[in-house]
């Protein structure tokens, strides 16, 4: 069995590491933060991730992983090295290549000391604009190592697809994996190590070469983004069209196979910290080639009107917002996650603060981190409910399964106005529409013929 390193411990590199420790491969696994090294030795994830405690204290135990800050040590004793660094945006929207440009001079550092028999294989798995690994980062590693790419080492492109929330899910079961090989012998160095790693249960394996392997990750993310900004501008349409909803639409173009269900839940748009990185990123990349990318652009653009649509329909039920008490449900991206990287909620927050309303939040992870950021000029609830006392208007941001559980009476009895705007489409508008005003994304005003629901 192989001996893999990975440099960098962000959900990434510490999701795959532990997934490979847990069938087995002898793993050290290296963070230059060296408290984030220490929590993680300890057992501790620094982020949730479902089932990652669990597998992480079990590979601890086992000896299989070890965690170090020290990145010569990781790469000698392995004969794999993965680089997970991140890649975030700059000013422009490209991306920041320090961190993955650093950790290719320390892999090149380590290979000079390196004498194996059989090259080393460096594996690109940060996300990068198509050209990066081979222009940028092969160089790198030639000359910290004064040893040729293709010859005394291997190197590959393997970009990750995993989704937050699903990280050790998506590692043990993805749709499909990507290897980018310098040549052959490196592509099928890594193939080999999938087929072992993953046995009966081999993903389709696509080959190529490494720019096509790097513009594969962009263009799966842009496509996601612009699948969810589509449903939303249908859901824009339907609000403008009586009797008209975006979920029976959704539910029916859904069932094409060509479509697929998926990614189709209309709502206050996209966030996280891939989405919005990555079409930035590929937007930039593509004018500097000297082509502009209207459709992604339009994607993005839909996304970000969406929120403002959101305060739109709240000043048309309200009136001119300022002085008015609006709860806000649900600050994190996505459910069952902490982090508002890029968030609606945030950036609805900011404009309705302009607005002047007073705001009143709530999320059963995220209200630290938007703390943060918020500070006192919104009020922080500990619950569902005491968001909702005194609110003139309340607004659901993400769809958290504890916010499905709430009833009209839960609404109508602690506001002062029961005015709900169902930014995430979680409730049943027939039951909700007969107890309270209830304004949802993609929801047309009932139709003036009688049709079946
Ligand atoms: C996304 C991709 O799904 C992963 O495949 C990719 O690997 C990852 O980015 C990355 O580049 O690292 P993630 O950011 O965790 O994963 O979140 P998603 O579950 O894709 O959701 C992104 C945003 O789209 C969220 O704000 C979510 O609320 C929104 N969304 C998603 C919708 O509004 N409607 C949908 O139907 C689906």
């Amino acid at each position: 069995m192989h001996k893999l390193s990975f440099i960098g411990l962000g959900s990434v590199g510490l999701c795959t590491a532990v997934c490979f420790a847990s069938k087995g491969y002898k793993v050290i696994a290296s963070e230059m933060d060296r408290a984030k090294a220490n929590q993680i030795r300890r057992g501790n994830p620094p982020f949730y991730e479902p089932r990652l405690k669990e597998l992480l204290t079990k590979a601890m135990k086992t000896g299989n992983l070890r965690i170090t800050s020290n990145n010569e040590e990781a790469i000698l004793q392995s004969d794999i090295t993965f680089i997970t660094v991140g890649t975030p945006s700059k000013r422009d929207g490209s991306i920041s290549l320090s961190y993955v440009m650093h950790a290719s001079k320390e892999v090149g550092k380590a290979l000079k000391k390196k004498d194996g028999r059989t090259p080393h294989v460096v594996v690109v798995k940060s996300t990068v604009t198509p050209g990066t690994t081979q222009d940028i980062l092969m160089p790198i590693i030639e000359t910290a190592s004064g040893k040729k790419c293709c010859k005394d080492f291997m190197l590959c492109a393997n970009p990750e697809f995993l989704r937050e929330g699903n990280a050790i899910k998506g590692t043990l079961n993805p749709d499909y994996v990507v290897i980018g090989g310098c040549d052959q012998g490196s592509a099928d160095t890594l193939r080999d190590l999938y087929r072992e790693f993953y046995s009966d249960n081999l993903p389709p394996i696509i080959e190529t070469n490494i720019p096509t392997a790097e513009l594969i990750k962009y263009a799966n993310n842009a496509f996601l983004a612009t699948k969810v900004s589509f449903i939303n501008t249908i859901a824009n349409i339907c609000e403008k069209t009586p009797g008209t909803d975006v979920k029976k639409i959704a539910e029916a173009i859904g069932k094409d196979h060509r479509i697929n269900p998926y990614f189709l839940d209309a709502g206050l748009g996209w966030g996280g910290s891939c989405f919005p990185k990555d079409l930035k990123a590929l937007i930039s990349f593509s004018k500097r080639l000297g082509y502009t990318p209207e459709l992604i652009q339009a994607a993005w653009k839909a996304n970000a009107d969406q929120v403002k649509f959101a305060v739109q329909k709240a000043r048309k039920e309200l009136g001119p917002l300022k002085g008015k008490n609006v709860s806000v449900l649900g600050l994190a991206f996505k459910p069952d996650t902490d982090d508002i990287r890029e968030a609606r909620s945030t950036e609805l927050i900011k404009i309705l603060l302009k607005e002047g309303a007073a705001i009143t939040a709530y999320d059963p992870m995220a209200t630290p981190n938007t703390r943060r950021i918020f500070k006192r000029k919104i009020h922080y609830a500990s619950s569902a409910i005491e968001c909702l006392k005194n609110a003139d208007c309340a607004i659901i941001v993400t769809e958290w399964e504890e916010f499905k559980k709430l009833g009209p009476e839960d609404f109508t009895r602690n506001m002062r106005k029961p005015i709900l705007i169902d930014g995430r489409r979680i409730y049943d508008s027939g039951k909700f529409s007969k107890k309270l005003r209830y304004v949802a994304v993609g929801l047309g005003e009932p139709a003036t013929l009688i049709s079946p629901s």
